[in-house]
């Protein structure tokens, strides 16, 4: 049997927050309950942000209600403050995850925040879960590049991962927000936060813009990474990230990875179903 690798679905998150369509709840429960069957361990399906900025997660709360859940996923939500944990915890989140950003530009742009500010907001957050033992994912974005401030030093994504991980969140996710890293890049990022995270921590969360996401892959592979973001059909971007095409497209990954030798656990097949039906609604 091939060496493990785990793939976290973030399609119906970081894919759907995107879309200009509103895409109804029912939709999104669909697509949500469609990628249950197909082996993840963890899928993101709802954001407890303000309405105001990501209108495209306002009906988080009912889908979290409205899935069926499968006994070992994990259904996790984006929290950016204490509100949003307690939404996020009285909707019966079973993970969490915080964000972050590595530039001062994006982090204003996507959470009106310094990066010390943002940090802030996040202790009480991480503290809280703490206390119930609830699982708290860490966001590091713009991890090569950043639309506002340029390429980011690989240095300053070290700090951010070490402060997350610091502080007790189980794995920190690094975001190639807007798909303008290079195997060079990522590598270079990787080796200075492999330094202060242990990369066994560590996931690769690689956006397509320039079609560069499973070079970039292989380039985190070859780091030790064994853990990776992808959303069905490539499905996403950010609203805070002028230029960010879809996230890499979970079946690409998944038939990479089996090509290499490795070990997904999950079923192509529904995967490949899921990437349609995601497909269907952003054609819609
Ligand atoms: P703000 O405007 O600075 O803060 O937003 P505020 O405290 O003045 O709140 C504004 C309004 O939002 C208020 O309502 C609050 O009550 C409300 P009003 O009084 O005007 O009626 N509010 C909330 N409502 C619901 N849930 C909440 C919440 N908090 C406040 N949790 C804030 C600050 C952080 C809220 C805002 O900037 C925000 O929501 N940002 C989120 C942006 C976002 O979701 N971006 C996309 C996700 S990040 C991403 O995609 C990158 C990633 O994929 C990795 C990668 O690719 O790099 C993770
Ligand atoms: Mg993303």
């Amino acid at each position: 049997m091939g060496e493990r690798v785990d793939i976290f679905e973030v399609g119906p998150r970081d894919g759907l927050q995107n879309e200009q369509r509103e895409i109804p709840v029912a939709e999104k429960v669909a697509l949500i309950d469609c990628l249950s069957k197909a082996g993840f361990n963890r899928i993101e399906v709802a954001s407890f942000v303000s309405p105001k900025w990501v209108p495209q997660m306002a009906g988080s709360a009912d889908v979290l209600a409205g899935i069926q859940r499968v006994g070992k996923v994990r259904y996790a939500a984006l929290t950016p403050n204490m509100r949003g944990y307690e939404d996020a915890l009285s909707a019966k989140a079973d993970e969490i995850a915080v964000f972050a950003s590595a530039s001062e530009g994006f982090s204003k742009a996507n959470l009106n925040a310094t990066i010390a500010e943002s940090i802030e907001r996040f202790k009480p957050i991480l503290e809280a879960a703490r206390h119930i033992d609830l699982p708290v994912r860490g966001y590091v974005s713009c991890v090569t590049d950043c639309p506002y401030d340029g390429p980011t030093p690989p240095e300053k994504v070290a700090e951010i991962a070490d402060t997350l991980f610091a502080l007790g969140c189980y794995e920190v996710s690094l975001g190639d927000t807007i798909g303008q890293g290079t195997p060079d890049t990522i590598a270079h990022m990787l080796l200075a936060v492999r330094e202060t995270v242990p990369v066994t921590r560590l996931a690769g969360h690689f956006h397509d813009t320039n079609g560069r996401a499973i070079d970039n892959i292989d380039a985190a592979l070859a780091l030790g990474v064994r853990t990776f973001d992808s959303a069905v059909g490539g499905l996403g971007g950010c609203p805070y990230a002028p230029g960010a095409a879809g996230n890499v497209a979970t079946e690409a990954v998944v038939a990479h990875l089996e090509r290499l030798g490795y070990e997904t656990g999950l079923d192509l097949g529904i995967v490949e179903q899921a990437a349609q039906m995601a497909l269907a609604m952003r054609a819609e």
